[in-house]
């Protein structure tokens, strides 16, 4: 067999089934130089779990480039004590407490999408629903008018087009994060002078040893959090229904124990995770696997591989939520990786984990439960796959029938 060539990464095998290059990746060459994009791509679990840990001799710093002339600097790019500062201060309006009063704008907001679409007989699920929850719901919970749903929901989609685009898309970009930021100053001073509820409230306040964000931090966190916690989301519940609707045993067996939601929505993040690659520059010289990686270089960390490799998970590319290699449970920061367990990696791991997990999965999990289980007879009307790209892997179309035979 030829080995791995950086073309294959390009290729409409790649695009329609990325599993067999990464499985021949992870067993010859498990550190891969990418000659044309100079990076080196680590597949195999352990390195990449290693990697994502290891937040002294990996640096995020390669979001600078992408993220900084479109929307400014975010804690995305931070390391370190920078970093932790920042994270400190505003994630704890993501987790733990602070969700069980989200609940009810994720419904209310499921329920204004069920809405518009309940007359429908052949609708596709991903206009209709899931590109368009992720942005409904940080709207809501903003706290911005729901009129302005549209608004957000457009500044969100020219900014996500901006990132690793051409200067013209950059500056797009760039202009439509201005208008948001003009668009959130006399909120934001509104709630400076009266607290209230919500999150853009929550992130003015929060503090940490005496610090909070400045205007112009708030302007570059909320822009990061449409393009962070939207298209991510999406095509997670998107990836997470081509599962169950792909093979209909899948959505009965929900149907007939919703709590199997919870295992499903893993085991889909696991097999069929929204982010493959992430990248990370070195902040040393390092050596991996034999060879001397100078600092400053991007190490690529294939996360649909690492989810994949099959001396962690038994037939890695099943979906079988029944599965006991997979830990199941509400992910951890620090990842699981032991007696016969591990978590998946689709959230990251380490000092830079997805601070929006338990929202996405909330998310997930109660629009399955209040919309798809709900819709009669539902079924794929055209045989869709999950497409990849090589930071993301999403199914871009659902289209289903509704109530026919
Ligand atoms: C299924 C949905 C989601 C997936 C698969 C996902 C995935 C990820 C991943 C892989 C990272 C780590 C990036 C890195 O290490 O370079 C990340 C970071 C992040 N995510 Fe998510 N995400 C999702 C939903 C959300 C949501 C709903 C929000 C918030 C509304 C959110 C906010 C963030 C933020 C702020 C970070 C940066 C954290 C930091 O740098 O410290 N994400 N996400």
């Amino acid at each position: 067999m030829r080995q791995v060539s950086i073309e294959d990464f390009s290729s409409e095998d790649y695009r329609h089934n990325p599993f067999p290059i990464w499985r021949q990746m992870r067993d010859e060459q498990p550190l891969f130089y990418d000659s044309v994009d100079k990076r080196w791509i680590l597949t195999r679990y352990e390195d990449v779990m290693s990697v994502l840990r290891d937040h002294t001799t990996y640096s995020t710093r390669t979001y600078v480039e992408r993220f900084q002339p479109i929307f400014g600097r975010t804690l995305a790019e931070l390391d370190g004590a920078r970093h932790i500062r920042e994270r400190t201060i505003v994630a704890p309006a993501f987790v733990g407490k602070s969700l069980i009063g989200y609940e009810q704008f994720i419904t209310r907001s499921i329920e204004r999408i069920s809405e518009k679409i309940s007359m429908h007989n052949d609708i596709d699920l991903v206009k209709t629903v899931t590109n368009i929850l992720p942005s409904t719901v940080i709207t809501a919970l903003l706290g911005i008018p729901e009129n302005d749903d549209d608004l957000v929901f457009e500044i969100g989609n020219t900014i996500l087009a901006a990132i690793g685009n051409s200067p013209e898309m950059v500056n797009r970009g760039a202009s439509a994060h201005r208008r948001f930021a003009d668009y959130l100053a006399p909120i934001i001073a509104s709630r400076r002078a009266s607290p209230t509820s919500d999150l853009i409230s929550r992130i003015v306040h929060a503090e940490s040893d005496g610090q909070s964000l400045t205007d112009e931090e708030i302007f570059s966190f909320i822009s990061f959090l449409l393009v962070a916690g939207g298209p991510t989301t999406d095509t997670g519940i998107a990836n997470y229904w081509w599962n169950l609707l792909s093979d209909p045993s899948q959505l009965e067996a929900c149907r007939d124990n919703p709590e199997r939601i919870t295992r499903s929505f893993s085991e889909s993040l696991r097999r069929d995770g929204p982010i493959i690659n992430e990248d990370r520059m070195t902040n040393v010289e390092v050596e991996l696997h034999g060879v001397t990686i100078p600092k400053d270089s991007v190490v690529v960390i294939c996360l649909g591989s690492a989810n994949t490799d099959e001396s962690v998970f038994a037939e890695p590319e099943t979906f079988n939520p029944d599965r006991n290699d997979l830990y199941m449970g509400v992910e951890r920061k620090g990842g699981i990786h032991e007696n016969g367990v591990s978590g998946h990696m689709a959230f990251g791991l380490g000092s830079h984990f997805c601070m929006g997990y338990q929202l996405a999965r909330k998310e997930a999990e109660m629009v399955t439960a209040q919309y798809l289980l709900n819709v009669p007879k539902i079924k794929l009307t055209e045989d869709v796959h999950p497409e990849a790209r090589f930071f993301d892997r999403f199914v871009g179309r659902l289209p289903v029938a509704i109530g026919k035979r």
